[in-house]
């Protein structure tokens, strides 16, 4: 297939343009690098099936693709107020590239017959009220709050998707990623596991926000890859909307520990600072529909991933 992956020089969206190659098919990676960075996709550049497009996807396509399939992974991601990549430092983009973009996207999917995957989050669940989240819970978010430029802008991601697909007849899934970790991570997003893998490596304390008690499921990259694979190419998943994520849940407390015993680091694990204003304090898939529409499920232990990832952190600093 000729496959469009918007945000495809980005951490999840490399790894896909990876496997995509790999399963043979032509993947143009479509990002503007805004967060993302051409040293993920620089082994694939000279591919002849590869090509980079230099684009905001809040413009439309150029008229000369023509895609089979498109992968809309195209958005800034990382929820820490601290970083410069964050979706709180980069709201208006946020928001657009979810909307807008996804318009757009829509838009060339309906003209080509092509088929569309809308990358969603768990953040549409909110800080949720049911555990673990179906596909059927509806949220608890803020439609103003701090994180609304995500949530929000993703929830409205899919009510576009699943216009296109209810009255325009394109043929869309929605993929609500849960919390993924691997290679490639920027330590500048500095999401969770990387910012305790950091300060690991380095030996200096293991900063935690509140007492630690707050739980993740973190999910390792190819798992990931693998759902949105099967989400776009298995038969009966048109109009579909699937969990994508790992139900083993940890407390970060527990997250921090582990991290520090497989880096044998000497670093203290020290609890500070009050959680964030908005900070879900459980959120865990349910991934009972993945299982049946996908026959997916997480196959990688997070011992296994997290020392995957730790080996990558030591040899990239
Ligand atoms: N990583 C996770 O844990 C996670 C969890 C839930 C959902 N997601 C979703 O998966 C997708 C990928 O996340 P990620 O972690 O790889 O983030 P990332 O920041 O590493 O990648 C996003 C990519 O999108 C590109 N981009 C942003 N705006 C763009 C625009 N207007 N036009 C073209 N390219 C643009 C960035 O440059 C970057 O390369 C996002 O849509 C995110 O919301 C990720």
């Amino acid at each position: 297939m000729n496959i469009v992956v918007t945000g495809g020089a980005g951490f999840v969206g490399s790894h896909l343009c990876d496997r995509l190659i790999t399963e043979r098919h032509t993947v143009i990676c479509v990002d503007n690098l805004l967060t993302g960075s051409k040293k993920n996709i620089d082994h694939l550049l000279s591919h002849p099936n590869f090509s980079f497009l230099h684009h905001d996807v809040i413009q439309p396509l150029p008229t000369t693709i023509h895609p089979d399939a498109i992968f809309h992974l195209a958005s800034p991601a990382s929820p820490n107020h601290h970083s410069a990549l964050s979706y709180h430092a980069l709201p208006m983009e946020t928001m657009m590239v979810n909307t807008q973009g996804t318009h757009e996207l829509l838009k060339t999917a309906e003209k080509h017959k092509s088929k569309f995957l809308f990358a969603s989050t768990s953040e549409i669940y909110g800080d949720p009220l049911e555990h673990p989240q179906t596909e059927e819970y509806r949220g608890n978010c803020s439609p103003t709050g701090p994180r609304s430029v995500y949530d929000e802008a993703k929830r409205f991601g899919e009510t576009l998707t699943a216009y296109y697909q209810r009255e325009r007849k394109v043929d869309t899934r929605i993929a609500r990623i849960f919390n993924t970790y691997g290679p490639r991570m920027l330590k500048a997003d500095m999401r969770m596991i990387v910012i305790f893998i950091t300060q690991a490596l380095e030996n200096r304390p293991i900063t935690i926000f509140g007492d630690g008690m707050q739980t993740r499921s973190l999910c390792y990259v190819d798992d990931t890859v693998e759902g949105l694979l099967r989400l776009m190419t298995y038969p009966a998943t048109s109009g579909e909307i699937v969990n994508i994520g790992s139900p083993q849940e940890h407390t970060v407390l527990e997250y921090a520990t582990m991290i520090k015993q497989i880096t044998q680091s000497k670093s203290d694990i020290i609890l500070s600072e009050k959680l964030p204003e908005d900070d879900p304090k459980r959120r865990r898939p349910d991934i009972g529909k993945a299982k049946i529409v996908l026959s997916w499920e997480p196959k990688i232990s997070l011992k296994n991933g997290l020392s995957k990832i730790v080996t990558y952190f030591k040899s990239s600093v």
